[in-house]
């Protein structure tokens, strides 16, 4: 519910992308914003104003003249209820028209009354997007304050790949919901690792974790929303890369050091959540062990370095934050973890509450003592861990 309270008109221009623009509607309400839909006369050809009433639960407006508000001005009253207006997908004539101040129909004449920012998704063509009249109109829509998102590279409805295609329903609502985020972070280069790590016993097995990586992976979208740029170095995990995140994939724990040891001196903030394995295998085996070839093999185990406190201890090294999944005794087994390893705070949760699932409970400890947080879902909560960091830091 990360758009609650959010009042979004979603502008539908014409383009086959108008078709995406329905699943949009149907996420940007999941994830609690109020969705009003207005659409061009072009954007019906493609989609029709039923779909986007029955997605958004509310009458759509594409006429001017609509004699449904009572004083005739809907581009003003729409307009006026918003918080933001997004047009995806915003097609190379729309841009244009706006790009000029034109109001030669509902939509334009909303986004020239407008308080509210805005922020474009285009979609066309790759010619129409390289094409130096739309670039003018972009350069020009930028240097009015106006946002574009995207568009991405790939290939496009015409059968031609190139720069043009709307970025994914997806990747637009995680663009949504950064610019609805306080930006507590601007600027700060975050280094982050997530997930479990695996440790080869031989070439198809391994000592590895219950890690899911979900709780990295929520931190590190929250963080890039917070307007960080984000490093995120994962074990094994079956997730998406979170939109505008950097990520590097590793297995073990002696991949995620190196990894870690190499970008380091580029990071303001670092977070360990990873499950880093504490040991690996010694003597691990270059063929697949056989089951037939003299008795059990034994497993010789050792230490793995704690990457963690190994970057605490770095002369001018970043503000190191941990996390510590324990079983019992939290609070004591945590504030020793956070003292062993010298660093300024740590997160901490009972592993039977939340582990691999969507929702956690977190403690958060640091000097000036602890910090229960609410149980929540990890998206929530690891936007408050990067709200306490920014106050610790004293960038917020
Ligand atoms: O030492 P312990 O594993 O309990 O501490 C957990 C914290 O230390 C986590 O933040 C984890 O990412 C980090 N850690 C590490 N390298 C290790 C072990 C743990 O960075 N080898």
């Amino acid at each position: 519910m990360e758009l609650k309270g959010r009042r979004i008109v979603l502008g539908v221009t014409g383009g086959i992308a108008a078709y995406k623009a329905a699943e949009l509607v149907r996420l940007l309400g999941k994830h609690g914003a109020d969705v009003q839909v207005a659409m061009t006369e072009g954007a019906a050809h493609f989609v029709t104003a039923t779909t986007f009433q029955a997605l958004s639960g509310k009458a759509v407006y594409t006429d001017q003249w609509d004699a449904r508000m009572p004083n005739a001005m809907a581009h003003i009253d729409l307009s006026r209820q918003a918080d933001l207006i997004l047009v995806a997908p915003a097609s190379a004539d729309f841009m244009a028209r706006i790009t000029h101040g034109m109001a030669d129909d509902l939509l334009a004449t909303m986004v020239l009354a407008r308080d509210c920012p805005l922020l474009l998704a285009p979609a066309m063509n790759r010619q129409m997007w390289e094409n130096p009249a739309t670039r003018r109109n972009v350069a020009q829509l930028q240097a009015d304050g106006v946002q574009i998102l995207g568009p991405a590279c790939g290939e496009q409805a015409c059968g031609e790949v190139g720069a043009g295609r709307m970025l994914e329903p997806e990747e637009i609502l995680e663009e949504v919901v950064a610019f609805f985020t306080p930006k507590v972070l601007a600027g700060q280069r975050v280094l982050m690792t997530a997930g479990p790590t695996f440790e080869a016993i031989d070439p198809v097995r391994g000592i590895t974790n219950l890690s899911s990586g979900r709780m990295g992976y929520a931190v590190a979208r929250a963080a890039r929303h917070a307007g960080a740029k984000v490093t995120l170095v994962s074990g094994p995990v079956a997730l998406a890369v979170p939109a505008g995140v950097e990520r590097i994939k590793v297995k073990s724990a002696l991949d995620m050091h190196a990894a870690v040891m190499a970008h380091v001196d580029a990071s303001d903030i670092f977070i360990g959540v990873a499950a880093v394995a504490d040991y690996r295998v010694a003597n691990a085996a270059e063929h697949k062990l056989k089951k037939d070839t003299g008795g059990i093999p034994p497993i010789e185990l050792i230490e793995n370095p704690d990457i963690l406190a190994e970057v605490a201890a770095l002369p001018d090294g970043p503000f190191c934050v941990g996390f510590a999944a324990e079983s019992r005794n939290l609070e004591a087994y945590a504030q020793a973890k956070r003292r062993k390893k010298n660093i300024p705070l740590i997160a901490g949760n009972l592993i039977q509450e939340g582990f691999g699932g969507e929702d956690n409970r977190l403690v958060l400890f640091d000097d000036t003592g602890l910090h229960p947080l609410a149980p929540a879902a990890k998206s929530v909560l690891a936007r408050q861990l990067i709200e306490h960091i920014a106050t610790l830091t004293g960038k917020n």
